[in-house]
């Protein structure tokens, strides 16, 4: 019996990095996913069927508000229901860290864009689908922002909001019967994550160094670090939680 029997969740983002890992984690225990990404996502469906349970893609900017629209209703029509929605999409593995004063302002409002904009967009789209029935929304932020992660202005405010709408989006969402969570991850060994220190233009020490001496637990993280809490998020373990943001980067930080 997995933890996630019956349920289908949406993963956005989940082309590759921690969304594939998050796939393939709620996938073992029972759930059918919907790959929701920019990139071609047919790789996290074979993981995901490997695995003996059910994917599909769906090809999803999540600016668009159509198109999230239309990720939400493919769900319900292949698998009857949207249970679960893992916002995970972000501009984050193609940051090029750089001083503040070199971002142009359509830089940053790209960021908030995709970032704030897109997790807003989607739970839109979810919502007539879970009114009522008890959905799980988390909403993926950073543990930067409680660091204040130099070079990446934009990403860390748009991390920032992440937070307060999941607050503001509990308040309302609560009344039926939706759970909203943000799940704050420190620096993780990803697709994206591995470009960082290749790609930056200024002179820092290098991001995981930083992060890794700072830690209380004292390794690196892998995206399969980070699949427990969104599980936990995903099931009526966590029935009578919401708005919270639950931290996990191996006590870099406390919140
Ligand atoms: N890796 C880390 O160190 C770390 C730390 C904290 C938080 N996070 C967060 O975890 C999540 C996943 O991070 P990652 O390291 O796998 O990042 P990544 O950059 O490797 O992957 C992000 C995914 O989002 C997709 N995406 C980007 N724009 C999109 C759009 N408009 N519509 C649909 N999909 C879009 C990309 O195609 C990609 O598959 C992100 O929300 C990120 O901010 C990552």
């Amino acid at each position: 019996m997995g933890r996630l029997d019956g349920k289908v969740a949406i993963v956005t983002g989940s082309a590759q990095g921690i969304g594939a890992a998050y796939a393939l984690g709620m996938a073992r225990e029972g759930a059918r996913i919907v790959v929701a990404d920019l990139l071609d996502g047919q790789s996290t469906v074979a993981a995901v069927q490997a695995a003996g349970s059910k994917a599909i893609f769906i090809k999803t900017d999540v600016t668009d508000q159509a198109q999230c629209d239309a990720m939400a209703k493919a769900a319900k029509d292949r698998f009857g229901a949207v249970d679960i929605l893992l916002n995970n999409a972000a501009i984050f593995g193609s940051i090029v860290m750089k001083p503040f004063m070199e971002y142009s302002a359509a830089e940053f409002m790209k960021v908030l864009e995709v970032n704030v904009l897109g997790q807003f967009q989607c739970m839109k789209a979810v919502f007539p689908y879970m009114k009522n029935k008890g959905g799980k929304i988390i909403n993926v932020g950073s543990s930067s922002i409680n660091e204040g992660v130099p070079g990446m202005p934009h990403y860390v405010a748009s991390k920032g909001a992440i937070m307060a709408l999941t607050r503001s989006m509990a308040r309302e969402m609560g009344d039926f019967k939706i759970n909203v969570n943000t799940i704050a991850p420190g620096f993780t060994h990803s697709d994206g994550g591995n470009n960082f220190d290749k790609n930056k233009q200024m002179d820092i020490p290098p991001l995981e160094e930083l992060q890794l001496n700072a830690r209380c637990i004292k390794r690196e993280a892998v995206p399969e670090d980070l699949i427990g809490v969104a599980l936990f998020l995903a099931t009526d373990d966590s029935a009578f939680i919401t708005g919270q943001m639950i931290v996990h980067d191996g006590g870099l930080s406390f919140h």
